[in-house]
């Protein structure tokens, strides 16, 4: 039984999503251990202890990242986490919170990576006119919005969109696409080369710098 802990930082829709496909099966052998938040009161947590899941907040605010992330870690590993799912967690990891789980963080963003990361990708994509967004499930390096790609999803935008719109249609393909990643990378059947995630039968990971 693989163990999965969820970062989040607010609404925690892809947090259900991830809940909604194991308890459906088509995340299998998989469990969420533990779902912490860094902010009190966000309905990800409330929705996460509804379900039964253990849920903590470890508040971030004001604290040096490196101190919040180690207690953030430790409670991880308590809770014997082996795959570590960003679900709009809006916070920076340390390198050292990286180096814990090597190539076992994911994160979403709900843009085409390398296109618009950071905050407001949705808003940022529709402000500059793109014809197609969409989301990303990467690995989760030191770098912002910026590991080894193992999923996208494109949306079109429409000439009636507004970035709300826009939003809601990348958030369904967000809820799809995670749960896809997670089987791949739970499954192992791919390789890593470079940048480039091959997603197939072979049950290595091969990081070259
Ligand atoms: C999602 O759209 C996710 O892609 C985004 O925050 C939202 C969280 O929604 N994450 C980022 O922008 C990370 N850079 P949710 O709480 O309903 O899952």
């Amino acid at each position: 039984m693989k163990s999965l802990g969820i970062l989040l930082s607010g609404r925690g829709s892809n947090f259900v999503a991830i809940a909604d496909s194991i308890d459906a099966g088509r995340i299998p052998d998989a469990r969420i251990s533990v779902v912490i938040s860094n902010k009190a009161d966000v309905p990800g947590i409330a929705t996460a202890r509804a379900r039964g899941l253990t849920a903590l907040v470890i508040p971030s605010k004001g604290r040096p990242r490196e101190e919040h992330d180690r207690e953030v870690v430790g409670a991880l590993k308590q809770h014997g986490v082996g795959l570590v799912c960003l679900a709009g967690y809006m916070r920076l990891l340390s390198p050292w919170f990286v180096q814990q789980f090597p190539h076992r963080i994911l994160n979403i963003h709900p843009s085409l990576l390398p296109a618009f990361p950071g905050l407001e990708a949705q808003e940022q994509a529709f402000a500059y006119g793109v014809k197609v967004s969409g989301c990303t499930v990467h690995f989760v390096d030191e770098e912002l919005d910026h590991g080894a790609i193992i999923v996208q999803k494109t949306v079109p935008v429409l000439n009636g969109d507004d970035e709300h719109t826009l939003s809601a249609r990348i958030l369904e393909q967000e809820h799809i696409a995670y749960t896809e990643a997670i089987k791949i990378v739970l499954a192992g059947r791919f390789e890593v080369v470079g940048r480039r995630l091959v997603a197939g039968q072979k049950a290595e990971v091969r990081m070259q710098e």
